[in-house]
């Protein structure tokens, strides 16, 4: 039974994720809540191995063997890690979740919204996250932030056309579900979008 909530932070890669989850984390210990932070792929130890897979490794990947491993690597997740998480009563903040795999495998990749929906209602039945922290934010500007970061991802590698389309179906979600998903101006300098998430936190 769930107890605590779980948050999750979604955008482009560069939109500055990484970089307000550390305002989140302390924000809620502010207020005494015990925040468990994890990832997606990711979180879990098979996770982090499917991760690699998805990731790391540069070999040509069929588009719906992405879109399975991203979702086995959930299930992982939300059975093992999110489910006993909230249950214990703590709450979990994840670096993405299922709307990265409608944006990157459907929008960027061009994989139909009810095949995914399909594996959706499969992996995670009635389960959704209390709130979705969207940081949008020009693909260009995004991109910029990254470069520093030096060799790219299997991912990373694609395209400004390829995050574009990623862009426009994370905003796409973010209209079908207004009451979850916050939109936020991610275009900001980093203490603006903390103000703006901290606004959409305290509602919660
Ligand atoms: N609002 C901002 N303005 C300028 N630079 C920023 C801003 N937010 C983050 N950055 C910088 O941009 C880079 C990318 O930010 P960050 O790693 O937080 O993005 P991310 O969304 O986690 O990316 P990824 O999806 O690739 O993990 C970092 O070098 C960070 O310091
Ligand atoms: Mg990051």
């Amino acid at each position: 039974m769930q107890k605590g909530k779980c948050i999750t932070i979604d955008g482009i890669d560069g939109a500055g994720k990484s970089t307000q989850i550390d305002f989140i984390c302390a924000y809620l210990k502010t207020r005494n809540i015990n925040v468990v932070l994890t990832r997606e792929p990711g979180g879990t130890e098979i996770g982090e191995k499917i991760r690699k897979l998805l990731l790391g490794s540069a070999t040509k990947m069929h588009d719906e063997t992405e879109l399975m491993l991203m979702f086995a690597a959930r299930n992982e997740h939300i059975q093992n890690k999110i489910i006993p998480t909230l249950a214990n009563g703590d709450w979990v903040l994840s670096d993405r979740f299922t709307d990265a795999s409608y944006a990157y495998q459907g929008g960027g990749r061009g994989i139909s919204v009810e095949r995914i929906a399909e594996l959706e209602s499969w992996v995670l039945q009635d389960f959704a996250p209390d709130m979705t922290l969207l940081l949008d934010v020009d693909v260009e500007i995004g991109m910029q932030r990254v470069v520093s970061r030096g060799q790219k991802g299997r991912i990373e590698q694609e395209d400004s056309r390829f995050f574009n389309r990623v862009r426009d179906a994370y905003i796409a979600r973010s209209q079908k579900f207004p009451e979850r998903i916050k939109l936020i101006d991610a275009s900001q300098d980093v203490e603006n979008i903390s103000n703006q998430i901290q606004k959409v936190l305290a509602t919660l």
